[in-house]
């Protein structure tokens, strides 16, 4: 959830540490570069979203539009040229079309940048305003490519504006009608290609929302108590987000304890705890668009069971042999085999399955995925690269009714760190956060 404003950033009084305008620049040539000979790139901000009635969800920007652009504002176009073009008395290599001021929006939903914010903030040389897109002198019949960023299909129509995303996309669609050079599948390619990789600038914002969510998980295992509810327990990981200054969680927070630890992504967050309940806390703070992505499983009344240790402790070691596997040169899988080995012997060991390929039941999620902009983020699958961040999360969980002895009964545990993949050994940027059995109990023993 990319929020922000922007049009501060050279106040001291507000936060001066997003991502520079030369760090987009430089992502705008690097796209450049991976285009076709004569050929344009197009992409839209992200659509606004109605919550219900005059109120929208939090507006979030498109993270490709961000990482290309730096603006976090809705209702704008950028346009990326392999070769500059000349169009009317101009010749630019890049064109974008954003919001125009206006001092009465202004005062109801906060500062625009406007053309001359996004030239002296973000670095264009050429901006204009979404209105006058429908304008522009440009015959895309010219280019052999046309790259492009999907169309969400709820974008709506604000009748009263001719430069909402609804015309942009429209009078694209005027303009390039019947040209087959459209080509979306490049675009998500090239992405992938990019974001993928972290650059220094971007590992900085990722470290801060890193750091903060384990501060805040910390927070948690100091101050959790057996009589509070999931929600008490997501109030104080969230606080901690808020109060370090991450903007927004970077995907709703899962706190599930007891029969919910078994729910992957239980959201809901209701339940009373209980002493006997184990609780899996996957949260993770989002900062500046960056999003961490880190998951405990604590238990309740702050000592583990003896079937809640062993549990936690062969995910434990299957997360371990997943981040031993996190190499430069290894495949996208070889985290989850190598977690995958572990807790199907661990499972056989403990009775809980029978033939080794059952573990599936138990274990049925992927290990990892990529981190970055989007808590899954994107990225080509391929074999590790360094500055790719990824993470390693394998889980067990084992619902009411399993077909086991049933004191394993709703236990469900999942630890989950984040990784940058280096030319050695793998970096656990979520690795101070207690993990093991005695460090977890030491902690939440610390707050009698
Ligand atoms: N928080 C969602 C996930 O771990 O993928
Ligand atoms: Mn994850
Ligand atoms: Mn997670």
């Amino acid at each position: 959830m990319l929020i922000g404003n922007l049009y501060a950033q050279s106040d001291s009084l507000y936060d001066r540490d997003w991502l520079s305008a030369s760090f987009h620049k430089v992502r705008r040539d690097s796209l450049r570069a991976k285009m076709a000979p004569k050929s344009v790139t197009v992409v839209f901000a992200n659509a606004e979203r109605n919550r219900s009635n005059d109120v929208d969800f939090q507006y979030s920007q498109d993270p490709n539009f961000y990482y290309l652009s730096g603006l976090t504002e809705p209702n704008a176009v950028l346009l990326v040229f392999k070769e500059p073009q000349t169009i009317d008395s101009i010749t630019t290599n890049e064109l974008i079309y954003v919001q125009p001021r206006s001092p009465r929006d202004e005062s109801w939903t906060g500062k625009r940048l406007g053309i001359d914010g996004v030239k002296q903030k973000l670095g264009f040389e050429h901006s204009y305003i979404n209105t006058d897109f429908a304008d522009l002198n440009l015959d895309f019949k010219k280019f052999d490519k046309i790259y492009h960023s999907p169309f969400n299909n709820d974008v709506r129509d604000d009748k009263n504006d001719a430069g909402d995303l609804y015309s942009l996309i429209k009078n694209f669609n005027d303009k390039t009608k019947d040209l087959q050079t459209k080509d979306y599948y490049n675009f998500y390619s090239f992405m992938s290609d990019l974001r993928e990789i972290k650059t220094p600038e971007e590992l900085v914002q990722l470290r801060k929302a890193i750091d903060i969510t384990c501060a805040s998980h910390l927070e948690l295992m100091k101050k959790l108590e057996s009589n509070m509810t999931e929600y008490q327990a997501q109030a104080i990981v969230e606080y901690g987000f808020k109060y370090n200054g991450s903007e927004y969680v970077g995907y709703p927070s899962i706190v599930g304890a007891g029969e919910n630890s078994c729910i992957l992504h239980y959201i809901t967050n209701r339940k009373k705890l209980t002493p006997t309940d184990i609780m899996v806390v996957d949260a993770g703070a989002e900062y500046h668009g960056y999003t961490a992505d880190v998951t405990r499983s604590l238990p309740v009344s702050g000592k583990f069971s003896e079937e809640q240790k062993k549990i936690y402790n062969l995910v434990l070691q299957a997360q371990l042999a997943g981040i031993e596997a996190c190499k430069e040169g290894n495949l996208f899988r070889a985290p989850h085999n190598a977690a995958a080995d572990v807790i199907k012997k661990g499972l056989m060991d403990l009775g809980i399955i029978s033939s080794p390929n059952d573990f599936v039941k138990y274990f049925f999620h992927g290990t990892s995925h990529y981190l970055g902009l989007d808590v899954h983020d994107v990225g080509n699958y391929g074999r590790f690269k360094a500055g790719q961040v990824i993470t390693v999360e394998p889980g067990i969980y084992i619902p009411e009714n399993s077909p086991c002895d049933k004191k394993w009964w709703n236990i469900g545990v999942r630890i989950e760190d984040d990784i940058l993949i280096t030319t050695g050994t793998p970096d656990v940027l979520s690795g101070k956060l207690a993990k093991t059995v005695e460090d977890i109990e030491k902690l939440m023993e610390k707050k009698k």
